[in-house]
Formats: C-alpha cells, sequence, structure tokens
C-alpha cells in the first residue's frame, strides 16, 4: 500500500529538459512572497484575531509567524531540489509515496480552494463597505453580504452576493488565460504597502493612541485550551492564513539565480517582513481603537462569525468595535477621524485582493491538473481549451466550488478550514525534507536547511501544535475530508493511477509556458 513512489530521477529529467532560464534575484522573489501573502489575512482578519485573542493578537501574528519562517526553510530546500508543478503533492509522491501524496494533495484542495473562498468574502467586506457604502451611497441588504451557513452558528446572512460573484469572476478570468506579470504584481505590492505604512504612519502619530488600550494584553490568555480556537495561541492558528501563499513562491526556485542564497533570502526575508508589518498593523489598530473581545456569559469571548456575536455587533454599543468591522483596517481609520484615507486604503484591498485569489485558484488548478495527469482524477480534468490553451474543465470546477463556498460561510471559519489542511501539507513537506536527507544524500541541494534536524521537527511542532488551536469544528474537517478523499482513492485513484498501472510518465508542465504559474516574470 505504501509502495508507490515516485522516481526522483524521472521527475527531474523532465524538468531539466525544461530548464528555466535563472532570471529572479533575491529583491524580485521577495516581492513575489510579499504578492502572494499580504491579503484578506491583515486586512480582514485582525478583527478576527482580536476577538480570539484581544491585543494578545501581535503575540498571535509572531507565533505564526515563526511556525511559517521554519516551514519555508523546509520549502526552500526541496524546491530547489525538485523544481516541478504540484508543490507539496509532488514532493511527497517522490519521497513518502502516493498514498500519502494522495492524502496531502487531497487536502491542498483545502488549502487552495477554501483559501481562495476566504479571500473572496473578505473582498467582498471592503467591496461593500467602501466601494458600495461609502462612495456610491448604495447600501445592500445585510441579507445578501453574510453567508447563512457556519459550523456552530450562523452569522445570519441569506447569501455572500459579492463573494460569490468576485470568485466566478477571477476564475472566468483564468479560464481566458489572465496571468499576472511580475510588473503588475510590483505595482499590487506598492499599493498593498503604502496602504499599510499610510495605516501604521496614521495610528501611531494620532492622538487616539494610547498604551492603555493594550491593557488587558491577554484578555483570553495565552492559551484558550486546545479546540476552543481562543487565546493568543488560538488566533495564531488563524493568523496563519496571513502568511499563507509563500508556499507558491517555492515553485519559483528553479527560476532563481544563486538559489542557495537568494532562495532562503526570498522566502525567509517576505514573511520577516510581513511579520513585522503585521505586529506594528495590529499595535496600530488596538492602540488607537482598542481590541478588546467582546464576552460571554462566561467571560469567554464569543466565537468569531457567530450569530450571537453578530446580534452584539447589531447593539449601539458596539458600533465602533474593532471585533465587528467587515473592513478592520478601513473602520480604524475612518473613525480615528481619517475617512478619506480610510477609503484609500479600502480601495487599494478592493484592487489588491483579487489577484490574491487569483494566485488561490490557480494554485488549486494545477494541483487538481497534475492529480489528473497522474491518473488520480478523472483524466478529463485535464482537458486543455482548444483556444484559451487553458484547462477550463478544471477551472469552472474549482471557481464554481469556491464561489459556493464564499457565498454560504463566514470568512473565520474559511481561514481556519483552509489552514487546517495548509498545515498538514506544511508538515508533510518537513517530512520529506528529512526522508530525502537520509535516503538520497548525495543529489545536489541548491540549497540546504541550516540544522535540518532541529528545523524540520520545529516544523513538525509548530503545524501540529497551531492545528491543535484551530477550533475544533475546523480541526475535524481534515479527518472528515480525509476519509472522503480515502474513499474516492481506494474506488477510483488507486486503481486508475499511472504509477500503479506501470504507466511511467512524468509531467512537470501544465499546458505549457504561456499559462506557467502567474508570478511568474516574463522570460
Ligand atoms: N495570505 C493570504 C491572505 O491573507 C492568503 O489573504
Amino acid at each position: 500500500m505504501f509502495g508507490r513512489i515516485k522516481s526522483l530521477d524521472a521527475i527531474l529529467a523532465t524538468a531539466q529538459k525544461k530548464s528555466l532560464h535563472r532570471s529572479l534575484g533575491w529583491l524580485q522573489l521577495t516581492l513575489l512572497g510579499i504578492g502572494c501573502v499580504i491579503g484578506t489575512g491583515i486586512f480582514v482578519l485582525t478583527a478576527v484575531g482580536a476577538q480570539k485573542a484581544g491585543p494578545g493578537l501581535m503575540l498571535a501574528f509572531a507565533i505564526a509567524g515563526a511556525v511559517c519562517i521554519v516551514a519555508a526553510l523546509c520549502y526552500a530546500e526541496i524546491a530547489a531540489m525538485i523544481p516541478v508543478a504540484g508543490s507539496a503533492y509532488t514532493y511527497t509522491y517522490a519521497t513518502i509515496g502516493e498514498f500519502f501524496a494522495w492524502t496531502v494533495g487531497w487536502a491542498l484542495i483545502m488549502e487552495y480552494a477554501i483559501a481562495a473562498a476566504a479571500v473572496s468574502v473578505g473582498w467582498s467586506g471592503y467591496f461593500t463597505g467602501t466601494i458600495l457604502d461609502e462612495y456610491l451611497g448604495i447600501h445592500l441588504p445585510a441579507s445578501l453580504i453574510a453567508g447563512p451557513l457556519a459550523l456552530g452558528g450562523a452569522e445570519g446572512g441569506f447569501i455572500n452576493l459579492p463573494a460569490l460573484v468576485i470568485a466566478l469572476l477571477v476564475s472566468g478570468l483564468l479560464i481566458l488565460g489572465t496571468s499576472e506579470s511580475a510588473k503588475f504584481n510590483t505595482v499590487l505590492v506598492a499599493i498593498k504597502v503604502t496602504a499599510l505604512t499610510a495605516f501604521i504612519a496614521l495610528t501611531f502619530t494620532s492622538p487616539e493612541w494610547s498604551a492603555e488600550k493594550f491593557n488587558p494584553f491577554l484578555p483570553a490568555g495565552v492559551f484558550g485550551g486546545f479546540g476552543t480556537g481562543l487565546g493568543a495561541v488560538g488566533a495564531a492558528a488563524t493568523m496563519f492564513f496571513a502568511y499563507v501563499g509563500f508556499d507558491a513562491v517555492s515553485t519559483a526556485a528553479e527560476e532563481t539565480k544563486n538559489p542557495q542564497r537568494n532562495v532562503p533570502i526570498g522566502l525567509v526575508g517576505s514573511l520577516l517582513f510581513c511579520t513585522v508589518f503585521y505586529i506594528l498593523v495590529a499595535a496600530g489598530a488596538i492602540g488607537t481603537l482598542g481590541g478588546q473581545p467582546i464576552m460571554g456569559g462566561a467571560g469567554i469571548p464569543l466565537e468569531a462569525g457567530s450569530a450571537e456575536l453578530a446580534r452584539q455587533c447589531a447593539m449601539p454599543e458596539h458600533s465602533e468595535a474593532l471585533v465587528c468591522s467587515k473592513e478592520a483596517l478601513a473602520h480604524v481609520l475612518r473613525t480615528i477621524g481619517f475617512s478619506s484615507v480610510g477609503n484609500m486604503l479600502g480601495v487599494a484591498a478592493f484592487l489588491a485582493l483579487p489577484s490574491v485569489i487569483l494566485v488561490l485558484i490557480f494554485g488549486q488548478t494545477r494541483i487538481f491538473f497534475v492529480m489528473s495527469r497522474d491518473g488520480l482524477l478523472p483524466e478529463v480534468l485535464s482537458t486543455v481549451h482548444p483556444r484559451f490553451k487553458t484547462p477550463h474543465v478544471v477551472t469552472m470546477i474549482t471557481g464554481v466550488a469556491v464561489a459556493l463556498g464564499a457565498a454560504f460561510f463566514p470568512v473565520g471559519q474559511l481561514a481556519d478550514i483552509s489552514n487546517a489542511g495548509t498545515l498538514y501539507a506544511f508538515l508533510m513537506v518537513a517530512v520529506a525534507v528529512m526522508m530525502l536527507r537520509r535516503t538520497d544524500p548525495d543529489r545536489l541541494r541548491s540549497f540546504r536547511v541550516p540544522a535540518v534536524w532541529i528545523v524540520a521537527p520545529m516544523t513538525i511542532f509548530g503545524c501540529v501544535f497551531l492545528f491543535l488551536n484551530l477550533p475544533s469544528s475546523a480541526m475535524l474537517f481534515l479527518p472528515a475530508w480525509t476519509l472522503l478523499g480515502l474513499v474516492v482513492y481506494f474506488l477510483y485513484s488507486r486503481s486508475h493511477s499511472h504509477l500503479g498501472r506501470g504507466i511511467v510518465e512524468v509531467v512537470d508542465d501544465v499546458v505549457g509556458e504561456e499559462t506557467m504559474m502567474p508570478i511568474h516574470p516574463p522570460q
């Protein structure tokens, strides 16, 4: 059952044939990282994180950032060594074998598709709050901007219409073959970084800012208890979402000049930059508006995305609360007297978040595509559109699934579920790095994780720790989803697997150079 391991030599032989031009320096890599990473996490989930941890949100950003930095080092080694499509799924196929590769691929569906849904919901908050309400004076009814479902208590809407529409629009663009060029990415990074820098500058110099607002710093403690999703570590498990996306950058390792030096600088540098930035943004928001959670009866913070929290937020005394806002950062600026800058920040989020959705949906279609070319999913999924040359079938299916998730679930829960899948994939990458050091010690590694026997176990520990601190509903989603995956594997994939049927065929590209990962710069 565990014997099907794809030959690394065969995978690499194909990769060498393609041999991409090494053109990326550390700065471009760092910009790619920042472009994929900054999104709904900081712009929207700041409110959710504050509801879980209060001012301890700052600690949460530091904990989640630390886990991601050790995971990024593992990604850097394996991505530079196996620079092929499919990310953690392919790495696992080449080291641990098909069965676990299947579970990773299946979990990556949770990462990418559900993350794309979460970012769509985040975008919806800024679109309705800034573009519709502030600029156009159009007020959509509450039932059309929130979903009816939630694991454990609904927010009370009927459908999140803007989130549904943006997910379908972005998928449509991907079917037409839109890709994001490096130049466009740089412009979006500049917009996001400028907006967040302005936020930090204005909040820190505001007369509203006071150190008093950080008291009590940990209203829900450091540990809220496993499965509760509360406290600083509970918030860290959610805010982990704010760093997701750097793993997409690891696929650019093959195109990096002097990868031994530039890949770790790019991956770790972009994460360090984001970590510091996020902590400053959190300090600015909490220092001006305060960030205490709204407590339930037992003195425990109410669950983010729950009906009770939505009810409390509708009360006049909470109308300004950070934890109630769907466009947290713009709301802070407006409340402390910078309405027009707040609206500009809202426009920045409105412009930049769709590109994060694009990268995530693209990542998803690529994983599906590789799995289907390996025979583990039906081959119809890898059909390429004759005119657009894009995998339109799989993009359409993904787009509809993402749109439905975005239409019906709240952002915090989508992010938590996505995190559960991502943490599993990160963990398997750390395992794969250690296994390859043992099974294939002499193969050329253009980047080696320093102190791998400490860094990789730390990654595994960090992933398990964050996973256990997710709310139990999100945590349980992973085994339930995996169980479904196992049914599909044993009923379909195992018998259709190309490797299992002895077809040695290696595909390291999806549909040709022109639709490669959108973050790749023009050659
Ligand atoms: N890290 C990305 C975001 O925060 C997914 O939106």
